[in-house]
């Protein structure tokens, strides 16, 4: 008994090794077999939309999709094969056949994700790639729009405005971040304290599900459209597009940059701004984005305060509104600039002043530098006294820099069971921590981002706990997450928890219908109910 059980681990685990290696070029070779198979259009053959490391393009592809440089070295893994659709039957099919062939796949639009979600993974996959399904169909007799997913915020925008001067959509800064990934995590930016999320005008939507079928809002029913709006795409299905509902803004709008160090105050109009951002107007959006900067003495270093604004409004009620309610900042009238809100996104994605609005046509151009980011909530005013301390931190964890995000507004009056994004009422705004690198070595890695975790650890006293929430968008393996072959319930519970709240488990019920073998996954999807 004994000899034959050991002689059959001893064959069974050498039979293992030589199948683990063979299996992945066994479920290349399935998966591309299966996908002309898969597809009956004959007007888009699939051959044209895959990519395997023979094709010459194949590297330059993976590259020009990937954001962050973190994930562009040579030990990072690559996929066995990227398929770019160049029409829905080509998303049908990758999803039907790299379920048949047991490989996962990793969905990307803007590839914009802070831990590289989209292309990355430990185990043998493919990418499903959708930058070239990036349609948008504006109807102005509806105020609407369809978006296909590889669209970017930019494209999005300059169609708006290409159409309309008063019409535009609420969504991120970036202009090359890619509608599915982004406002399936929530899309929040300039025009959220007057008409919420991304998600909170977003209609109607396409998906393909696990089977491969394609549904919109009437056919996956509330509960999977709620999911998607906030809760994360690549958990449910694939995003093939978006109906937005298009908001109006005036003809004429403004923006301000005013920079504040601490010698001119800064401490104090950031304190006041805490207690005011959140209650002014919300025609206003206001950003305070605290960073290390030279001192007037030479060596010696100290703290800026960028306030950035958005008003739908001019100048002369901007002023006054700030005159009355935050006199601190002392904005002067040669700060502010009228402009159409087209040209605000320009502003706000930090071009150079008059740069032409056709910038928010570029596409992504490939990882420029190294970063990690992380995100907080915060709800009660931070003291003086503490602010003076995250200042000295900053100052030694030099280049860390923040965004503060004022809440308020319309965020207020949604609640937060209405999406899965949970981080409504409440709240006082929302913290973004960064830091970002161009020198790649394992050192300057680790010490950077040992230096973000420790600001972040210091900031426990003033923000959200039990549990400390965290932003979707704003991905973080930091807080918790599962390998990329396995997803265990327990841990998904405490990321899930942080990026939903109460919500996670109506997410976890969803998956459980949608997907209950758990195709749609990465390290931090919403895992369906384990079975007893
Ligand atoms: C420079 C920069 C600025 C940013 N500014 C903002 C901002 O102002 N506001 C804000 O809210 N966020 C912002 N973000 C975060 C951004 O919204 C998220 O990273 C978002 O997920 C990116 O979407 P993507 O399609 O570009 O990314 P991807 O990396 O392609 O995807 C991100 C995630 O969504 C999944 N996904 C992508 N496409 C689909 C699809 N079609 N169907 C299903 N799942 C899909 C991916 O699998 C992955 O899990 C910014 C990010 C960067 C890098
Ligand atoms: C694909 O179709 C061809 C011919 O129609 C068939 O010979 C082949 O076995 C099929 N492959 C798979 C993986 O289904
Ligand atoms: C990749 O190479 C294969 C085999 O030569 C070819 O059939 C396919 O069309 C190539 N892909 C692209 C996108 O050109
Ligand atoms: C903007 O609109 C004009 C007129 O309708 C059209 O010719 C042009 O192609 C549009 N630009 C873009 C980038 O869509
Ligand atoms: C800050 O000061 C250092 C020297 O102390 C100098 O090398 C650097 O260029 C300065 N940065 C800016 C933005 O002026
Ligand atoms: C603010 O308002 C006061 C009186 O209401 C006025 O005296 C002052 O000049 C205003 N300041 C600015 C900067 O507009
Ligand atoms: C994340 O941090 C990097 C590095 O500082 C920065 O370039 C990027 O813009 C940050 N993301 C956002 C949304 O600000
Ligand atoms: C960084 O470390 C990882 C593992 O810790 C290693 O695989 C990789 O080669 C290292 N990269 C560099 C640039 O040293
Ligand atoms: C996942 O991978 C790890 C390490 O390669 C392995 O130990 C584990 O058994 C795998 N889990 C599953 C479910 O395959």
């Amino acid at each position: 008994m004994k000899a034959s059980y050991y002689s059959f681990s001893v064959v069974s685990i050498l039979l293992l090794s030589t199948l683990i290696s063979l299996a992945a070029s066994d479920q290349l070779g399935d998966f591309l077999q299966c996908l002309p198979n898969s597809t009956h259009s004959p007007s888009w053959p699939i051959s044209q939309a895959i990519y395997t490391a023979n094709n010459a393009s194949f590297d330059s592809t993976l590259r020009s999709y990937i954001n962050n440089r973190r994930f562009l070295t040579s030990s990072t893994p690559k996929p066995l094969a990227i398929v770019a659709a160049l029409h829905e039957s080509h998303v049908q099919a990758t999803v039907r056949c790299a379920k048949s062939s047991g490989l996962q796949m990793r969905i990307r639009s803007g590839g914009h994700d802070y831990e590289g979600l989209s292309y990355v993974s430990s185990v043998p996959f493919v990418i499903l790639d959708m930058f070239n399904l990036r349609s948008i169909e504006i109807d102005m007799s509806t105020e609407t729009a369809w978006v296909q997913a590889g669209a970017t915020l930019g494209e999005i925008y300059y169609n708006i405005a290409n159409t309309s001067n008063v019409h535009a959509f609420p969504a991120g800064v970036c202009p090359t971040v890619g509608a599915g990934g982004h406002f399936s995590g929530g899309g929040y930016g300039t025009l959220m304290r007057k008409y919420g999320l991304s998600v909170d005008n977003i209609v109607d939507a396409q998906i393909v599900d696990v089977s491969g079928n394609i549904l919109d809002r009437k056919a996956m029913g509330e509960d999977l459209f709620w999911a998607i709006r906030g809760g994360g795409g690549a958990s449910f299905g694939v995003i093939l597009s978006w109906k937005i509902n298009l908001v109006r803004v005036p003809e004429t709008v403004t923006v301000f940059r005013v920079p504040r160090t601490l010698e001119q105050g800064a401490t104090h109009i950031v304190y006041r701004w805490q207690q005011v951002a959140t209650k002014l107007d919300s025609n206003l959006f206001m950003r305070a984005m605290p960073q290390v900067v030279n001192g007037s003495v030479e060596g010696q270093k100290t703290i800026e305060i960028a306030f950035y604004a958005l008003f739908l409004g001019r100048s002369d009620a901007l002023l006054d509104m700030i005159n009355k309610s935050f006199p601190e900042l002392g904005l002067k009238p040669e700060d502010c600039k009228e402009m159409r809100w087209i040209e605000s996104t320009v502003f706000w994605a930090d071009f150079p002043n008059g740069t032409p609005i056709e910038v928010l046509l570029n596409r992504p151009q490939g990882a420029q530098i190294f970063y990690k980011n992380k995100s907080d909530f915060v709800k009660d005013v931070i003291p003086k006294e503490a602010l003076k301390r995250i200042w000295k931190l900053m100052i030694k964890a030099e280049p860390i820099w923040m965004q503060w995000n004022a809440y308020g507004g319309r965020m207020s009056e949604i609640s937060g069971t209405a999406t899965p994004f949970p981080h409504r009422d409440g709240y006082l705004f929302k913290i973004q921590y960064n830091i970002g690198w161009d020198e790649g070595g394992n050192e300057t890695t680790v010490r950077n981002i040992n230096l973000i975790r420790k600001v972040h650890d210091a900031m426990t006293p003033y923000v959200t706990r039990d549990p400390r929430e965290a932003f979707l968008n704003y991905r973080d393996l930091d807080i918790g997450s599962n390998p990329s072959n396995e997803t265990n319930f327990e841990k998904a519970v405490i990321y899930g928890s942080k990026y939903f709240k109460h919500n996670f488990l109506r997410l976890v019920d969803v998956k459980t219908k949608f997907d209950p073998q758990n195709f749609f996954r990465n390290e931090q999807s919403i895992p369906p109910r384990p079975h007893h």
